[in-house]
């Protein structure tokens, strides 16, 4: 049942311009806390994403015996996590509920794997859907003990005396990459990870800046069990995968000129802006501070000339959650279209997002022809309707900037759920709304 306040009109936006922030990076967030958990020392950060997500992982951190001090700002949280050293967690008294958050699960999987007692991982109705085999294996590989229902969630570990493995991820994943070597950091020896396609990279950033050290070596990326990390003091980049929604309604918008501060350049995150560049956008980037290992800066995107894409296999882990920002984009003006392709992952994600992708924009007007591992998206301008999210941040997100540049009114449903990743999302829609024209 889907309540009444969970359905939002969309505002017409026909004017993208001026400067704004986004939230800070989910990712990060996520890592930043949990490397803080085991660190010695109080960390202290800045700019933490108070979604959802991220604060189902400070309750898990919590119920691992981690104190955490929360204090809310204009740009985040402000966080003081008490280190509890290495292996310091303590036995949960309650199960740990992830909530929607398949990263606070796979991640925090791997990090009390290497803890001498037995975890239970809970999520909610999407993410007790999601495959867990693709960490149980080399948890279990490492020398855990890990009940599932049937490879889902719950999960209950029993964890212990680890030892290091090397572990090829069947499926190109950073959280199952992070997991493995969350795990490794209490293993006795040294964890690799060895990937056919590069994911993202911010575990491996976040234990150099936490102080300890990390292998790169052709496709596999080590580290040595054992090692203890130090608090850090950091502030969180602004998240580009939610920076996503803006750049495509700024590309998709004639007369558009946006910039977007503070945002995370990391390059294993911001492939974004080379394909948002093969769509015809105008965009420049420069770089302004590189603290805890992470670049960020300021993100200018202009209409340029729009242009139809396309998006293969080897793309795919690099705009993994910018899919559905970039679908929008392909049915914001008229004559474009986006193909892609190897994308099966997307399946699996919060939603089935091709399927729940493909109905919410033909409800709004779209062509869309799905394939087993992808799509195809044409026929904008978009008339306008009622698009259901199905509760995926992300699809709601899309949605909402597709729709707000449809010729008809439209509405979608499930929008509550952005608070996932980005609670104050419809507020910046409503700003960029008012500096425009009406519908
Ligand atoms: C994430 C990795 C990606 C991504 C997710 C966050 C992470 O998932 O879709 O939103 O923080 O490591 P996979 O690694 O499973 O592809």
């Amino acid at each position: 049942m889907v309540s009444i306040a969970d359905v939002a009109e969309v505002p017409r936006v026909s004017n993208v311009t001026g400067t704004l922030r986004v939230p800070g990076d989910k990712s990060v967030s996520h890592r930043y806390a949990m490397l803080a958990s085991v660190a010695i020392g109080t960390t202290r950060l800045q700019g933490y994403l108070p979604g959802a997500d991220c604060l189902a992982t400070l309750d898990c951190l919590e119920a691992l015996g981690v104190s955490v001090i929360r204090i809310p700002g204009v740009h985040g949280l402000t966080l003081e996590i008490e280190g509890r050293g290495p292996r310091g967690l303590r036995t949960p008294g309650r199960p740990l509920d992830a909530a929607n958050s398949g990263t606070s699960m796979r991640l925090l999987a791997g990090l009390v794997a290497g803890h001498p007692f037995i975890t239970t991982l809970t999520g909610d109705e999407s993410l007790s859907r999601r495959p867990m085999r693709r960490i149980i294996e080399p948890l279990t590989t490492m020398g855990a003990s890990v009940d599932s229902d049937g490879g889902r969630p719950p999960l209950t570990i029993a964890g212990g005396d680890l030892h290091a493995i090397a572990h090829t991820p069947p499926v190109p994943s950073a959280q199952v990459k992070s997991a493995v070597l969350l795990a490794g950091l209490h293993a006795a020896g040294v964890t690799s990870v060895h990937e056919r396609v590069p994911t993202r990279d911010h575990t491996e950033r976040a234990v150099e800046a936490f102080g300890g050290r990390i292998v790169r070596d052709g496709d596999a990326v080590s580290l040595a069990g054992g090692q203890r990390l130090s608090a850090i003091h950091a502030t969180v980049p602004g998240d580009i995968s939610s920076a996503a929604f803006w750049l495509a309604l700024a590309a998709g918008t004639p007369g558009a000129s946006l910039a977007i501060e503070g945002v995370g350049l990391n390059p294993s995150r911001s492939h974004l802006l080379a394909v948002l560049r093969r769509a015809g956008a105008d965009i420049e980037t420069r770089e302004d501070h590189a603290g805890a290992g992470e670049p960020s800066g300021t993100i200018h995107v202009r209409f340029g000339s729009p242009r139809s894409f396309e998006i293969g296999p080897d793309e795919v882990p690099l705009v993994i959650d910018e899919i559905p920002a970039l679908a929008a984009l392909a049915v914001m003006t008229g004559g474009t279209s986006l193909t892609v392709s190897g994308a099966a992952e997307l399946r699996v994600k919060e939603t089935d997002r091709i399927s729940m992708l493909a109905s919410g924009f033909r409800a709004l007007g779209a062509d869309v022809d799905e394939y087993a591992d992808g799509f195809h998206i044409s026929g904008g301008p978009l008339q306008g309707g009622t698009a259901d999210a199905a509760g995926d941040h992300r699809l709601a997100m899309a949605f909402a900037i597709a729709a707000a540049r449809a010729r008809g009114p439209a509405r979608i449903v499930g929008a509550q759920s952005v608070a996932v990743s980005y609670p104050g999302f419809f507020d910046v829609l409503q700003q960029l709304s008012r500096s425009g024209g009406a519908r």
